[in-house]
Formats: C-alpha cells, sequence, structure tokens
C-alpha cells in the first residue's frame, strides 16, 4: 500500500541528499500535501536500480554479506533492547491495523448478504440495489486481489526498527537515531545545534520533552529531574535513546554563535602528526565530562604552559574538526615564528598528554541554514575551518552539492589532498579543485575565473577562509561578478 512520507524520510530511503529531493520540489518534479511526498512519486523518479545503488537496500546487503558482518551490525544497529522495544511497538501497529482490517472485512460481507438478501425480496428486482451490490462485489474483488508488494514500503517499515525518526519542536529538524547512539548524539550528528553541556547525565542542560513516542534510558544519570519535569515528560537527551519508531521532542536549539556559551576547558595532546614539513596535526582531546560546544567554522584560543617556567604560550586558532566529535578537536598548525604556540609545537616543545588550555570558541564564520549548492574556497590552513564546515554539511545533508577550490602557496599547502579525494569519490555532488600560486591575491584572481565558468549562473553561498590578501581579492571578484554580500561569509585565518 503506497503511503505518504516526509522528505527527510524519503531522502534516507532513497539514499540521496535532502537538498537534491527539495530541489526537485522546487522544480515542480515533486508535489508535496501537508509537506508530505507520495511514495508512488518516488518510484517514478527513482526507479528500482537507482534505489539499489544507494539507499538502504545497499545497506540491507551489507548487513547480510559475511565480509561485513559483526562490524556492521554494531555500528548500523540499536542495542538487542532498543531493537526489541521498537520491534514490539511496530508489532503492536500491525497487530492494530489488522485488527481493524478484519473488522472492515465482516462489516463488508454482512453488508453484500444484505444487499443480497433485499434483492431477492424485491419482486420485480431493483436495478439501483442490483448495481450497489455489483459496485460492492467489483470492490472486494480488486481490494482482495494479490498486488506486488511496494518495495519503499517494505524497507520504510524496516528503516523504522532500524533507525527511529525524531522531529524537533518548534524548529521542525529531523534526525535519524542509529545504532547505539543517544538523542543528544543523533542530534548533533545531524549537525543540529542542540543545547547541552557536559554530555554525562551530571548538568541537566541536555532537557528535552516528549511529547509523543516512547524513549528508554541509555546510562545512569547523577542529574535528578524533579517529580514535576517528569510527570511532564522531561529526559536528558545524553542518556535516552528512541524506543519507538517516532519520536517528537520539544526542545530549543542554538540560533546562532551568540547562542554558544564561552567555555575554558583543560585538553590534552591526543596525538601530533607532520602533515608536510612546515604544518602539523594537532588532536587535543577533552576530559570525557567536559566537551566542547562549538559550531562548525569557530576558532578556540589555545593556551600553553611556557617552558622552563616562562610566560604562557596563547594563540587563536580555527577548530578543523566536526562539531559532532565534541571531545577531539582538530588544529592544522603552520610554522610561523609570530606565532608562540607553532614555535613550541615546531620546537617538540608540545608532547603527548601534555596540558592544553582552550579558550572559546569564537567567531562568526558558521553554515547558514540553506538549500543552495554550497563553494567553499581556502588557501593553506585556511583549509581548517573549511573542513569543519564541510564536515558539518555533509552532517546536514541539505546542500544539493558542494565544490571546493584549495590555493596552495605553499609547496605542503595541499597537506590533505587526500581527504578531498576521499570525499569526491565518496559523494556525488562533491567535486574540488587544487591550484598553486606563491601569491595567494592572484592566487584568488584565477579561482574567481575557475568560479565563474560554471559557478556564477547558479545561486551559491560561498564561504571563504585564508590570509587576508587572498580572502579580499576573492570577495572582490565574486563581487564584481555579481554575487550579493548576503551569499558571502569570510574567514581570516593565519
Ligand atoms: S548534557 Fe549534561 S546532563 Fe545531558
Amino acid at each position: 500500500m503506497a503511503q505518504w512520507v516526509t522528505i527527510w524520510r524519503a531522502a534516507h530511503l532513497l539514499g540521496v541528499p535532502r537538498g537534491v529531493l527539495q530541489q526537485q520540489v522546487r522544480r515542480g518534479e515533486i508535489e508535496l500535501s501537508d509537506g508530505l511526498v507520495h511514495t508512488e512519486t518516488l518510484l517514478r523518479l527513482y526507479p528500482q536500480a537507482q534505489l539499489e545503488e544507494g539507499g538502504l537496500l545497499e545497506r540491507v546487503a551489507q548487513i547480510r554479506d559475511e565480509a561485513f558482518g559483526r562490524r556492521l551490525r554494531e555500528r548500523v544497529l540499536p542495542s538487542q533492547e532498543v531493537l526489541a522495544q521498537r520491534l514490539f511497538r511496530q508489532t503492536q501497529e500491525l497487530a492494530d491495523v489488522q485488527r481493524h482490517l478484519q473488522r472492515y472485512h465482516a462489516l463488508v460481507i454482512e453488508l453484500r448478504s444484505t444487499l443480497a438478501q433485499q434483492i431477492e425480496q424485491a419482486k420485480d428486482g431493483d436495478g439501483r440495489l442490483l448495481a450497489l451490490h455489483r459496485q460492492l462485489n467489483d470492490g472486494l474483488a480488486r481490494a482482495l486481489a494479490m498486488e506486488s508488494v511496494d518495495m519503499l514500503d517494505v524497507m520504510d517499515d524496516m528503516l523504522k526498527v532500524m533507525s527511529a525518526q525524531v522531529t524537533l519542536r518548534p524548529s521542525g529538524h529531523q534526525f535519524a537515531v542509529e545504532g547505539h547512539d543517544t538523542l543528544l548524539q543523533a542530534g548533533m550528528r545531524a549537525g543540529l545545534k542542540l543545547n547541552y553541556g557536559c554530555g554525562n547525565g551530571s548538568c541537566g542542560m541536555c532537557k528535552v520533552r516528549v511529547t509523543a513516542g516512547q524513549v528508554t534510558r541509555t546510562m545512569h544519570t547523577d542529574y535528578a529531574l524533579s517529580e514535576a519535569e517528569k510527570a511532564q515528560g522531561y529526559v536528558l537527551a545524553c542518556a535516552h535513546t528512541a524506543a519507538s519508531a517516532e519520536l517528537t521532542l520539544e526542545t530549543l536549539e542554538a540560533a546562532g554563535p551568540d547562542d554558544i556559551p564561552e567555555q575554558q576547558i583543560v585538553a590534552s595532546v591526543r596525538a601530533v602528526r607532520e602533515l608536510g614539513k612546515d604544518t602539523r596535526l594537532l588532536h587535543l582531546q577533552t576530559p570525557r565530562s567536559h566537551r566542547l560546544r562549538f559550531l562548525a567554522g569557530q576558532s578556540l584560543t589555545l593556551g600553553l604552559a611556557g617552558r622552563g617556567g616562562g610566560d604562557d604560550a596563547q594563540a587563536l586558532h580555527p577548530i578543523a574538526s566536526c562539531p559532532c566529535d565534541d571531545r577531539n578537536l582538530q588544529f592544522f598548525i603552520a610554522r610561523n615564528a609570530d606565532d608562540p604556540v607553532a614555535r613550541q609545537l615546531f620546537d617538540g616543545g608540545l608532547k603527548v598528554g601534555d596540558a592544553v588550555t582552550l579558550w572559546g570558541p569564537v567567531g562568526q564564520f558558521v553554515l547558514n541554514e540553506s538549500t543552495h549548492p554550497l563553494v567553499f574556497a581556502a588557501c593553506d590552513t585556511g583549509f581548517a575551518p573549511i573542513k569543519s564546515l564541510i564536515e558539518h554539511a555533509l552532517s546536514m545533508d541539505q546542500a544539493p552539492s558542494m565544490s571546493l577550490f584549495w590555493l596552495a602557496t605553499r609547496p605542503d599547502g595541499h597537506f590533505m589532498a587526500n581527504q578531498c579525494r576521499a570525499w569526491s569519490q565518496a559523494l556525488d555532488p562533491f567535486e574540488y579543485t587544487l591550484s598553486s600560486d606563491d601569491d595567494a591575491a592572484s592566487g584568488a584572481h584565477q579561482m574567481v575565473a575557475a568560479m565563474r565558468a560554471d559557478l556564477f549562473d547558479i545561486e551559491c553561498d560561498y564561504y571563504i577562509a585564508g590570509p587576508q590578501p587572498f580572502v579580499q581579492a576573492l570577495l572582490r571578484g565574486l563581487t564584481a561578478g555579481g554575487v550579493p554580500a548576503a551569499q558571502l561569509h569570510s574567514e581570516f585565518t593565519p
């Protein structure tokens, strides 16, 4: 039986970004009714072959595949307990539907025999009664006819058990809870700016109100909700997961950087890795009970204890990782004599396990909510905030396409070219262009020319990060090419 599903669920079923479906809505290829799309429309636009390429069928096949075996099962499926709860509720729903169907069927059979009796009793045969009887018989035959199963419906039912769908009010944002994720982890993986603090059940900042569906607790919490809060349906998102296939939660989300509190955290060095002769990856880890809440594209001040009792070294650096992993923070640091943190790092004065104080986050260079194609432009270590934004955009799954332009002014300027290659191989709508020029401004002019070739006739959002001459030259070129200021977002990086 065909049914109506949300765009979010349709994207999951088909394995395409939501932005692609939203574009089809705008082009009139998909007609919505109350925000829902009919599965018949989806099947018309995405025939079976395409479903098997990137959608749930592929995931199901992978789960069955012995080669992936246990690892995939652990990652994709929730715990046995949660799975049992979701299956139980799904079975309840199905039993309910079955009971109703049986009652309707009995009613129709009764009506048919009553009609047959009345026709018999009518002396000269009543034409209207005969027509009604025929209509009833034909309708019943059609309803009982064997039809092939709608594959999308089967997949939708499976998807409901494997990954619950959560809708947030009042924003209307939606996300899936997969595997062993809590509500908070799943929301963050989907790129949402949920309210939270400790992430381990002790601060109470992640309180949400369950207004429909069921949840189950996944860990012990120190924070005690009041009886009144419990009665109103409040739970801690960091300590609960979805126990029903669909869930509606009431919660406040951050609208932008101004809603993210300033924090001070003492993290430790997890790793230092050479990315090039003059570029290092600094991987910091926060304590389990003190995670950093930030938005993709923001920066932190890093503070290192001075060597030999000297002054502390401090410098502002953009975060290169995704907010969905709020404990593991990455930074790309270039050799720079004017940067005390870089000096200490390149002199070997920073070792695994050393303490680093973090202050922040700061910065307004964050992703806007939009369904435009996204264009990212970076110069050298300006790739750090750009990488964070790309990872966030991938979590949000809203952009119909993404293009990355990366200029190197130093021999090791493309220190993560492999990452770009991996994105472009794994993601259909991702393209990247690497360029080199000793001079940042002249490299920016060539970049504008490359963008002009295929992007200026599309409405795109541009995110630009790098040294000041690069950013300014690119902004001038894009503005001269007619790109409105509202679609230009930029950040100067060291
Ligand atoms: S984030 Fe602190 S209790 Fe959930």
